[in-house]
């Protein structure tokens, strides 16, 4: 187990490059599946999520090796059985299901484990890879789906899921025949998964849009691929400046993927300058309070408002924030509370009275996002702050204390050393 002990009250100055999207990555790794050969998949981040979606395809009949963010794929012959204690580590392996229905017509897969931010049930996905022809069998904790065929067929959602979207798009590239899916998902993660696949040789038009159409084919090859930049680390990276009043400059982004972000920060008294391929934020005066709810893309990104509510303690005023997409996501406010956060949560709905300093403490992350808003916290505190959970941050950003260190941050981690622990040196070669 580590933490990060955290010397707050520095601005972040400088700049840093973005890594490619966590939330396209394990997606276009799964899609790999419907195909054959050797990818190779440029600006993968080198996160713990990556690392157990790399496990998890080994076990499916996948090579993999993950070098310097470049990731090569060579995908042989395939099993559907997903090993339970992978399966029950991370939600997203259940995108395994469209792709190995798909290509294999069958898949094993445990439920996911439970999460902090909310009830998340998959009747988006299952009821309608049924409608596209699979027979699903739940029983206790696992998943047994199967189909000799898939048959392509008019899907409209009832919410737009982004993990079902693209469960189904998968489903769909090998299916007999044209599958609609409507109300589906517009997420940028959607158009870069409809992009791989059409690299490999499917038909899929529509990504970014309400209404997405495959027209199914006989087979897929292969592809090389560069991920999109991720959206939530760069807002993640703005917020901290913002929240620590200094000027941060981000590289590979693409500012359209963040302008509901944008808009809320300008009006808030940031200063937002916008290029090419990169990013400027600074602050040069007070902040003003904002009412924010987030909403599936292109409105607000739930995962950036732990982040935001960060910032919200640093502005004069009372900020309300709805969460719209989760029913549990305020969990990490007791934890801000502690460093003299006043929060008031009722429900979905957050009221953030600011501007408050916060002061150091000891605090827990208890998910990604969470975590990432208490080491904004801890940057924006005076005092020297310890962030436990650091496991959780580790899933989805890589290396968040060299990249803030590369920012001015005062920020260590330190690994509280196991007794049967390897040296470093050893795992660092033949550790996953
Ligand atoms: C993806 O999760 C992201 N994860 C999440 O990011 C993100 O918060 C979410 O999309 C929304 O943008 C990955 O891409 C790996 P959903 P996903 O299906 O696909 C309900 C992070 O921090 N729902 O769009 O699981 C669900 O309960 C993570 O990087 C159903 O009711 O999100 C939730 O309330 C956290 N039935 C809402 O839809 C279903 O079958 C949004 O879920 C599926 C979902």
């Amino acid at each position: 187990m580590s933490k990060l002990v955290v010397e707050g009250g520095h601005r972040l100055k400088g700049a840093i490059r973005i890594n490619g999207a966590k939330n396209s990555a394990l997606k276009l790794m799964v899609g790999a599946m419907l195909g054959q050969g050797t990818f190779t998949i440029s600006d993968v981040p080198a996160i713990t999520d990556v690392r157990t979606m790399c496990g998890v395809l080994e076990a499916l009949g996948v090579q993999t090796c993950l070098v310097d963010n470049e990731l090569r794929l060579q995908v042989g012959v395939l099993q559907g059985r997903v090993p339970e204690e992978l399966a029950k580590s991370m939600r997203a392996s259940i995108q395994v299901m469209g792709p190995l229905l798909a290509r294999l017509g069958w898949v094993e897969v445990a439920l996911p484990g439970g999460c902090a931010i909310g009830t998340r049930p998959l009747d988006l996905h299952l009821d309608n890879l049924i409608k596209l022809g699979a027979r699903i069998e739940v029983t206790g904790q696992r998943i047994a789906a199967s189909a000799e065929c898939l048959y392509g067929t008019d899907i409209t959602l009832r919410y737009p899921s982004v993990g079902a979207t693209e469960n189904l798009m998968m489903a769909a590239v090998l299916a007999k025949g044209e599958t609609v899916i409507r109300n589906a998902a517009q997420e940028p993660e959607i158009i870069d998964i409809q992009q791989f696949l059409n690299a490999m040789g499917a038909k899929v038009q529509g990504a970014g849009s309400p209404v997405i159409r495959i027209e199914g084919v006989s087979d897929l090859g292969s592809a090389d691929y560069k991920v999109i930049p991720d959206r939530i680390e760069a807002g993640t990276y703005l917020l901290a400046a913002a929240a620590t009043g200094g000027q941060v400059t981000l590289e590979n982004v693409v500012p359209e993927h963040l302008e509901a972000l944008l808009t809320v920060l300008e009006a808030m008294g940031v200063e937002v300058y916008r290029n090419e391929d990169g990013l400027t934020v600074w602050t040069t005066n007070k902040l003003r309070s904002q009412h924010v709810e987030t909403a599936p893309y292109p409105g607000f990104p739930t995962d950036l408002q732990p982040q935001f509510v960060v910032l919200a303690t640093q502005a004069a005023g009372v900020s309300i924030i709805h969460e719209s997409v989760y029913d549990r996501r305020f969990g990490y406010t007791s934890e801000l509370k502690k460093m003299g956060a006043q929060i008031k949560v009722d429900g979905r709905q957050a009221a953030v009275v600011g501007h408050t300093p916060l002061k150091a403490a000891q605090v827990e992350a208890g998910d990604l996002r969470a975590g990432a808003a208490l080491v904004i916290a801890a940057l924006a505190a005076r005092g020297e702050t310890t962030v436990l959970g650091v496991e959780h941050i580790d899933r989805g950003y890589e290396c968040i204390e060299m990249r803030l260190r590369q920012l001015g941050a005062k920020i260590s981690r330190m690994e509280e050393r196991r007794e049967d622990a390897l040296p470093v040196s050893v795992l660092r070669w033949g550790g996953r």
